[in-house]
């Protein structure tokens, strides 16, 4: 072939494209007509901006949509960083404290942006369009459960009261019964479950199980437990752990339990109940649900005042 100055290149493509068995000049004709990718085409912001479709007339009801859809993307990106953590054979405590910081940001913009939300909307709206989005919740954000099961081992996932009678050998299925968050969506008495998490199941709970299975031994926990036993006692990845587990568990959750209180509490004639339908003054308070990622990492003070602090 003739000399050129993209010969090196060239080269490269005809490997490429010989490894798939396919004709590289066919390739490089295909890019003459190819058009150039433009910012919309490549953010897909067409789509994206299509997205928000309220269900009443009350303006404020697009803050609302817009700001879960923020979190679910945020979400999205916490899971994306899980994901390659924990699948990484045997990452190094840079690396590991280095993903971790990437996903505690995106869970930190979480939890210092519920006010964007709380002064954003007018409880009066807020108290009208509600009605129309009865029963669904926030609840029932898959991606939320998934953070949960990556991040830490199932049993520390169990409603505190039934933590005696699971262990590792117990199977998925039953655990799932047994999850804290079963709580929110059972009447214990009855043993009924709501239409909430009944419809929530359905939808997903195979996948969960699916993902249950998976992440059993290559969660965030089990990863650094796998960590040689220097690098574990390394400070500042204990440091991002305990600020992990404490962005997630408590200030978040804090953060939510206040914008909750403020709009379910505006309502001074209503019943003062979720549309979720869950008993939510207790259920949502971190030091009701105790949910702690990684207990060994903190001491037994610290675990005795979980959320009662904040
Ligand atoms: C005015 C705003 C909000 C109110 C009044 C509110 C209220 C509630 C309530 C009462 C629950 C308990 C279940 C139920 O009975 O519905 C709940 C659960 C939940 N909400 Fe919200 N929420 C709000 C905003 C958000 C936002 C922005 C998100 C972000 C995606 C979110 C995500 C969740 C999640 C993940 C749960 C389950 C938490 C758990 O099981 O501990 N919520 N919400």
């Amino acid at each position: 072939m003739e000399e050129t100055k993209y010969q090196n290149e060239i080269a490269q493509l005809e490997q490429k494209f010989n490894k798939i068995d396919q004709n590289t000049k066919t390739h490089l004709e295909g890019l003459l007509w190819s058009k150039p990718i433009t910012y919309w085409d490549y953010i897909q912001t067409d789509a994206l901006l299509n997205l928000q479709i309220q269900r009443t007339t009350l303006p404020d009801e697009m803050v609302f949509i817009m700001y879960h859809q923020v979190n679910e993307l945020l979400f999205k990106m916490i899971l994306w960083e899980i994901n390659q953590l924990c699948h990484t054979e045997k990452p190094t405590t840079e690396y590991f404290t280095e993903k971790l910081g990437r996903i505690s940001r995106y869970f930190d913009m979480l939890t210092t942006s519920f006010t964007i939300m709380m002064d954003g909307m007018e409880p009066e709206q807020y108290l009208k369009f509600r009605h129309t989005l009865t029963p669904a919740s926030g609840f029932q954000s898959a991606q939320y459960r998934l953070i949960e099961f990556a991040s830490t081992d199932l049993i520390n996932l169990i409603d505190y009261r039934f933590r005696a009678t699971i262990d590792r050998n117990t199977p998925y299925s039953h655990a799932f019964e047994h999850l804290y968050w079963q709580a929110a969506g059972k009447d214990y008495q009855t043993g009924k479950k709501s239409y909430l998490i009944l419809e929530f199941e359905r939808k997903y709970k195979k996948n969960f199980l699916e993902f249950m299975e998976e992440y059993n031994t290559i969660n965030i926990w089990q990863k650094f437990k796998q960590l040689p036993l220097q690098d574990q006692q390394n400070r500042t990845l204990i440091n991002a752990m305990r600020h992990y587990d404490k962005t997630v568990n408590i200030t978040w959750v804090m953060g939510h339990y206040y914008a909750a209180k403020k709009y379910i509490e505006s309502d001074k004639t209503g019943t003062g109940e979720a549309t979720g339908g869950s008993d939510w003054k207790k259920y949502m308070l971190p030091k009701y649900q105790r949910r702690i990622f990684f207990p060994e990492l903190w001491t037994q003070e610290e675990l005795d005042t979980w959320g009662e602090n904040v």
